[in-house]
């Protein structure tokens, strides 16, 4: 575990010092759980927008997008419920006076008799060999077996207190578990409070509950109070769906662990609407295509799992979290619900304006049935890099840090670099560049050795060099390096576009997800 949470450092240092992502306010030592993305992050990020947006809306003929606005008629989050129900568990040490969400706490509980319970497992591993046989061993070793019911009760215990809302039982379990403040070891907890995730404002210059107004906490309820707009005015058939980029805002109590809790991020969401009874087929649908989105990028297939949820939301009859193993473990990336017509209808009670949909198939209205996939955007940045970030020893016994970004999603490309700064080379790489650039994200670059370059662009991921050498200016050929096996070929110019294309073209990771 430690060893990961230093992996995880490491990528936060190299994340600033390449210019990928930097803490707020820095030169006022920061504000809490909020980021800038820098030069290369803004790339990366919009590269991994532009994919997502491409495969959901141009590869599906029924998908069209929408940007509602931020801030939404105050009645739009009283009938969503997050106004009486988007709230956490809060409880404070009277000691440290730190404040901690229930839940996480009963959570890193559950981690740490994890933690023993792998030791077990790793010790027996090593005692067995190539015998050891992992399932076998959990369903039969008394310990790991005791371990894993003292996992399950704790889990059942949480949610049981938590769906009904009992906080006098929640802080009751803390206290038997004897868990204790990190920061003052004390175990005087105060009653456990709901507080809720919504920021607010006030609406213009007026004060008072009238003119209250919130942040959005997700994109999804301006799809369903467009559900009408949007399907008219493109002429949408059942099913068919709102594709939504954007930023969305939560006062999240723990917000660590760099980028991947913040208050402030960006969510990529589809809100698809289907005929009632339909929904399962699409939900299995969706749950398929989405996960196909992920493996197209080649990431180690092994770091993703789906995670069924049992205790369901009240308003959805089916859900799965795509989970990937980010340097902390496994963790939720993205949510896939079957959301019943909940949304639509609370919005057809609160605002009296009917939200239906003629189906002239069955020659009757009815109230869709909705289908959600949502993942974030800044989650999935961080998987990307978590799962890039590599230090590498070669072969002479030197060291490379180089991130293995997807190609096709690199924040640079292609880098040109001429071998000297003289006899014509800069002036053929310009002119290799100017082509380039109108297709691919290039970077020119003169300055130092050749291997230092390399270096630098292995460092921000970029997944090929070309050099111009003394060589090219007689025979039109190039060098082209290769980011992760660092192999090198030589190349004719008029070679690079097409074999450029097909590697690094948006449209080759698009095609992927074609049957
Ligand atoms: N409309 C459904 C919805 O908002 P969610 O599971 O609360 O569902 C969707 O959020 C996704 O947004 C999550 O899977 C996660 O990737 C991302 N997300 C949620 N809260 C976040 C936060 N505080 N910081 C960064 N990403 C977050």
């Amino acid at each position: 575990m430690a060893q990961k949470e230093d992996i995880l450092k490491r990528i936060i240092g190299h994340a600033k010092e390449y210019g990928f992502v930097f803490p707020s306010s820095e030169i006022y030592d920061g504000l809490s759980a909020t980021y800038d993305y820098g030069p290369y992050g803004i790339e990366l990020k919009q590269n991994i927008r532009r994919y997502w947006w491409e495969a959901m809306v141009r590869m599906h003929d029924h998908i069209v997008g929408l940007e509602s606005a931020i801030f939404m008629h105050p009645t739009v989050w009283k009938a969503s419920g997050h106004v009486d129900a988007f709230n956490d568990p809060l409880i404070d040490n009277k000691d440290s006076k730190k404040r901690y969400r229930a839940d996480v706490l009963l959570e890193e509980h559950i981690e740490k008799i994890r933690g023993k319970q792998q030791k077990e497992i790793q010790k027996a591993a090593k005692r067995f060999g190539e015998a050891f046989d992992e399932a076998t061993y959990r369903t039969t070793n008394d310990r790991v077996i005791g371990y894993q019911e003292q996992i399950d009760d704790i889990k059942n215990k949480m949610a049981g207190y938590l769906a009904a809302g009992d906080f006098t039982a929640l802080r009751q379990l803390i206290v038997d578990l004897e868990i204790a403040c990190p920061i003052s070891g004390s175990r005087n907890w105060t009653e456990v409070r709901q507080f809720n995730l919504m920021f607010s404002t006030e609406l213009g210059s007026v004060s008072g509950e009238a003119a209250t107004i919130y942040l959005r906490p997700e994109t999804a309820q301006g799809s369903y109070v467009n559900f009408l707009n949007v399907q008219k005015s493109s002429r949408q058939k059942i099913p068919f769906g709102i594709a939504q980029t954007g930023k969305a805002f939560r006062n999240e109590i723990i917000a660590r662990q760099f980028i991947f809790r913040m208050r402030e991020f960006e969510q990529m969401e589809l809100q698809f609407f289907v005929r009632p009874g339909t929904e399962m087929e699409w939900f299995e649908y969706w749950k398929a295509f989405r996960m196909r989105w992920h493996r197209a990028l080649d990431l180690p297939e092994e770091s993703y799992r789906f995670h069924d949820h049992i205790k369901l939301a009240h308003y959805a009859n089916a859900a799965t979290d795509i989970e990937f193993d980010f340097p902390m473990g496994f963790k939720e990336l993205e949510g896939i619900h079957s959301r019943t017509d909940f949304d639509l209808k609370a919005h057809e009670a609160h605002s009296g304006k009917k939200l239906q949909y003629f189906d002239p198939e069955l020659n009757e209205s009815y109230t869709p049935y909705v289908v959600e996939t949502a993942i974030g955007l800044d989650r999935m940045f961080l998987a990307i890099l978590s799962a890039a970030y590599t230090e590498e020893t070669l072969a002479d016994g030197s060291e490379r840090v180089v991130l293995n970004i997807p190609r096709w999603l690199a924040p640079i490309q292609i880098a040109i670099l001429p071998l000297v700064k003289k006899d014509g080379l800069p002036e053929m790489a310009k002119s290799l560049f100017n082509t380039l650039k109108l297709d691919f994200s290039c970077q020119y670059d003169e300055k130092d050795a050749i291997g230092k370059r390399y270096r630098r662009q292995d460092a921000i991921g970029t997944p090929y060099c070309i050099t111009i050498d003394h060589d090219s200016l007689e025979d039109g050929q190039v060098t082209l390096r290769e980011r992760d096996g660092m192999t090198q070929q030589r190349m004719a110019i008029e070679e690079l576009p097409a074999f450029l294309h097909d590697k690094l073209h948006l449209s080759a990771l698009l095609s992927r997800l074609l049957d």
